[in-house]
């Protein structure tokens, strides 16, 4: 099969034929449909994110089950199906809290590394996330597929698996935003418009997008922002300004410490500022401790939204077949695999939402 593999950082992904070996007996193999260009497999492609190599990226996708293994219930072949990578035991402490999402026990191959289901000429290639979805097959362990309804169109539904999951969940699970309050987002890409979403589905009075993009503005008025403002200079006191006395609610969506930090100082008594993008590894936040106690500010991260996916994907998805879920403005171009590099370049130069690449 086909697939992009990344060799070292910030060098090109290049088209080429590996095999797949799988599905073994608690394993789902895949036809990919869609795949979304996430920005956190950008972190990979920069080295912002370290990782083995080689590699197949790729971790918001939707597909056909082609085979399941002989212990997986409930998939069978042609089944539509999204992926995520917050697969769980079911077993270990925090699966025990409901929070799967945060497994501690997560049951992939042993030694991952080397028994990657993805192998060119005999050798592992790695597979991000366990997924490996910029591939025209994924080999997945069994928690982490969820099955759709047929009526949800599959190059839409990749972009559930992560972006409309984390942006969504960050607020409703994560941070739990209360009707009436107000909401800053700070930056408007797939996830923050998604964070800009989930804040009107949980009844935010006011929410305020910010991004250095006048575009990225514009979508968020579409997704449900009240105000919109460009970022830079000043940002914290027009943010002020703009709440009346500062924000219940600011959400970091870009992954940069300074703009975290712009986050917290934006707040009213009692706010949160909670962390949904990605640093780089070694990054760390600083903030004014005293503030923190005076002003009683709780500072929270979200991971993967949060939330126990295979619950809330087919919730979505049935949100947005009743046309309450915003998706299709998400989805700013359909490429094919071998466009994925100019696909990132005009992720990162902002030209686009997600691009989703559309496998035949
Ligand atoms: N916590 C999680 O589980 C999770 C899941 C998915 C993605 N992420 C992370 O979330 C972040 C956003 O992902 P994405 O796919 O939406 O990225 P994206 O590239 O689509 O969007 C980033 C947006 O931030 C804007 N921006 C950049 N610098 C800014 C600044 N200083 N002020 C305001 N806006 C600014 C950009 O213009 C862009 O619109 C990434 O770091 C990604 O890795 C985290
Ligand atoms: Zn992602
Ligand atoms: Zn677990």
């Amino acid at each position: 099969m086909k697939a992009a593999i990344l060799r070292a950082a910030r060098e090109p992904l290049s088209i080429e034929t590996v095999e797949l070996d799988g599905p073994r007996a608690d394993e789902v193999r895949i036809r990919v449909a869609a795949s979304g260009l996430c920005h956190s497999d950008y972190h990979v492609i920069s080295g912002d994110l370290g990782s083995d190599f080689p590699i197949v990226l790729g971790h918001e996708a939707s597909g056909v089950v082609e085979a399941v293994g002989s212990d997986v219930r409930g998939l069978t072949h042609g089944d539509h199906v999204v992926t995520c990578t917050s697969i769980f035991c079911g077993h270990c402490s925090e699966c025990q809290d409901g929070l799967n999402h945060l497994c501690s026990d997560k049951p992939v191959r042993a030694q991952p590394q080397l028994n990657s289901p993805i192998r060119q000429n005999g050798l592992p290639v790695q597979q991000f996330c366990n997924l490996g979805a910029f591939a025209e097959e994924m080999v997945v362990h069994r928690s982490g597929v969820v099955k759709l309804p047929k009526a949800m169109p599959l190059d839409v539904a990749a972009v559930l698996g992560c972006a409309v999951l984390t942006g969504i969940g960050s607020v409703t699970a994560g941070a739990e935003v209360k009707p009436g309050s107000k909401v800053v987002v700070l930056g408007c890409g797939g996830v923050g418009l998604n964070v800009v979403q989930g804040a009107r589905l949980a009844g935010a009075a006011q929410i305020v997008a910010v991004d250095l993009n006048p575009a990225k503005l514009a979508l968020a008025q579409v997704f449900g922002a009240t105000d919109t403002i460009l970022g830079g200079e000043g940002v914290v006191e027009r943010v002020i300004e703009a709440t009346g006395g500062g924000a219940d609610y600011a959400f970091e969506v870009v992954g940069l410490p300074a703009l975290q930090r712009q986050g917290f100082m934006m707040l009213r008594k009692r706010g949160t500022l909670m962390i949904v993008g990605i640093t780089e590894m070694s990054a760390e936040l600083s903030v004014p401790a005293l503030m923190l106690l005076g002003r009683e500010i709780r500072i929270i991260g979200s991971n993967m939204g949060s939330v126990p996916f295979q619950r809330v994907i087919p919730t979505y998805a049935q949100l947005y077949l009743d046309g309450r879920l915003t998706l299709d403005p998400l989805i700013s171009q359909r490429i094919v695999l071998e466009d994925i590099n100019r696909g990132y370049e005009q992720l990162i130069a902002g030209e686009t939402a997600r691009s989703v690449i559309v496998f035949n």
